[in-house]
């Protein structure tokens, strides 16, 4: 598409450079005042004039064409119209010339972003505190992908740590694996709560708990055994998850990978002057930088969740040679993972900076929210089987003859429980409410679907239209619904970069519900299906363009957009 910011700075005999000019024009929100809008107040100073009377002066000296119609001077400002219906047939056949992949790029090629996020704890329920991390961290996986890098999914297990031991102690004493294949990570759950009830009456539990984990850490074949199968019960859980909400990663490399590959860290730490001593403990003081120390060795030898991270940012580093590596962390770790960079940075790592906590607020439910220790957590997939049921009975209610009824439905559940950990930016705490993300006429997943596949449905109407010979009368796309529609369109490129670069998929959430809230003015206003074939033909087209980037965007966002709903 014709870069319209670049040719209107081309245009402007400002004493500024073109990229200067460029990055003060703005798209105008009212389509009565142009297309692009330049302000002049910057150039007061320089100019020496007035803003008004340099807008004056500017507008004289513009050169009008094809494609730059008319400019106006306003209130300081340099309005400016384009050929509307250029720039009309240019996104539409953008959109189509992309099949199905409008906003896709090559710009990241040659380049690695990795990615860590879900990241789930072995024994530990997935329950609705790891939507977000899910969620955001798959859909940056996909725009990144979109933009040509090559993306690295990681899932770095939670599958270190003392409370292994216990898990082992629990688990011979109160289960066996019969039970627990049945019942999953909720017997898993059980066992390690009794175990915590258990503790305060026998303390040689809390021996016994040592010793297996002394055992884990030596390779002992049983220990190992056990942890292979508590790993297996929790990951066959987390696997049905993934698979609903179409989520993938490349490497399983949790916290357990880097226990052989944290001696040569620490030693380059140690050599470098870094570590200091502190209680028989070793840590990297951090006080200049108004943090307290980041801790790297216990008093008793054994490692941290910062040594860990320190290890495999090095091996990531090493093995995947990254230009980016995103942590898709709640922000209940801001200070964790500031130490870990700037533990890095200090070692001498160029590549530190590089390094970005990508974080969330948290996700609670309407009634109240959870906390783990207890026991009393809200489950994801309970979560996902609820809004699916509930999704059910919408569509059978407005579409009792729909065909594969459940498939839809899984779509639509899935899809909402999704998109509410994307539709707003990532920092703000979520109150989860059933009713309001799947409200089909809100600002929901569901609304973008229906909308899609109401455009679908009025494209089937029509028939063949796409090898129809004739040819559209564009003329029935100039008035404002369907520009304003078409530019949104147009715009979604830029917001997929824009969620990349920002590491916020919600900006493409936003458009995409501004998208069909403008699709759904200009069904209102304007009759699609027609007996001027010439006409039907140019509406059609937009019809196809919205519906095939409402079903990209959604695609990035991991959601599927049923053909009908
Ligand atoms: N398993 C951790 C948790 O549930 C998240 C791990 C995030 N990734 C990392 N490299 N620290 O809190």
């Amino acid at each position: 598409m014709l870069d319209y910011k670049q040719l209107i700075a081309s245009k402007i005999k400002a004493p500024l450079s073109t990229a200067e000019l460029m990055s003060l024009i703005t798209e105008t929100s009212d389509d009565s005042f142009g297309d692009y809008a330049f302000p002049c107040f910057k150039l007061a100073k320089l100019m020496r004039m007035s803003p008004v009377a340099i807008a004056e002066k500017l507008a004289a000296d513009i050169e009008l064409d094809d494609h730059i119609v008319n400019v106006q001077a306003v209130n300081g400002y340099l309005n400016f119209f384009v050929n509307r219906l250029e720039l009309t047939c240019e996104v539409i056949s953008d959109v189509f010339a992309s099949h199905g992949e409008y906003g896709n790029s090559d710009m990241g090629s040659g380049k690695t972003v990795c990615i860590d996020y879900s990241s789930v704890n072995i024994c530990k329920s997935f329950h609705i505190g790891h939507l977000s991390t899910t969620a955001i961290g798959s859909a940056l996986y996909k725009i990144y992908g979109a933009l040509g890098y090559k993306v690295v999914g990681i899932n770095h297990l939670g599958d270190y740590g003392t409370q292994f031991g216990k898990m082992i102690v629990a688990f011979k004493l109160w289960s066996d694996r019969e039970t627990a294949e049945r019942e999953g990570v909720k017997e898993l759950q059980r066992v390690y709560v009794k175990f915590h009830q258990e503790e305060a009456e026998h303390p040689e539990l809390t021996e016994q708990a040592r010793e297996w984990f002394a055992r884990i850490e030596k390779g002992d074949l049983e220990a190992q055994e056990l942890f292979e199968f508590f790993k297996k019960v929790t990951l066959a859980e987390v696997m049905k998850i993934y698979d609903r909400l179409n989520v993938k990663f490349d490497s399983w490399n949790g916290e357990s990978f880097f226990n052989d590959k944290m001696d040569a860290p620490l030693k380059m730490l140690r050599d470098k002057g870094l570590i200091t001593e502190s209680q028989g403990a070793q840590v990297v003081e951090l006080g200049n930088y108004g943090m307290p120390p980041c801790l790297l060795v216990k008093s008793d030898g054994s490692s941290l969740y910062a040594t860990r991270d320190i290890a495999a940012a090095i091996w990531r580093k090493e093995e995947y040679d990254f230009d980016k590596c995103l942590y898709v962390v709640a922000y209940q770790q801001n200070l964790h993972f500031k130490q870990v960079f700037k533990v890095l940075e200090l070692a001498g790592f160029d590549w530190a900076k590089d390094l970005v906590h990508v974080a969330f607020g948290m996700v609670s439910l309407e009634d109240g929210a959870m906390s783990t220790r207890k026991g009393n957590v809200v489950l994801l997939k309970d979560v996902i089987d609820k809004a699916v049921a509930k999704a059910g009975e919408i569509i059978a209610e407005k579409n009792p003859d729909l065909a594969e009824k459940d498939k839809v439905a899984e779509q639509v559940g899935v899809g909402a429980v999704l998109f509410s950990a994307l539709e707003s930016s990532r920092i703000k705490d979520i109150v989860f409410n059933y009713d309001r993300v799947l409200n089909f006429d809100g600002e929901t997943s569901p609304y973008l679907q229906y909308t899609c596949a109401r455009c679908n449905s009025i494209l089937e109407k029509a028939g063949d239209w796409l090898s129809s010979k004739s040819v559209g009368d564009y003329r029935a796309l100039d008035n404002p619904e369907t520009l304003r529609l078409v530019k949104l369109v147009g715009s979604f490129p830029q917001a997929v970069k824009d969620a990349a670069f920002k590491y916020e998929p919600s900006i493409i959430s936003a458009l995409l519900i501004d998208i069909a809230q403008a699709f759904n003015r200009f069904y209102i206003e304007h009759r699609v299906l027609s007996d001027n074939m010439a006409e039907q033909i140019a509406r059609l087209q937009v019809v196809k363009a919205t519906a095939d980037v409402l079903k990209r965007g959604l695609s990035l966002l991991g959601i599927e957009a049923p053909d009908k709903m």
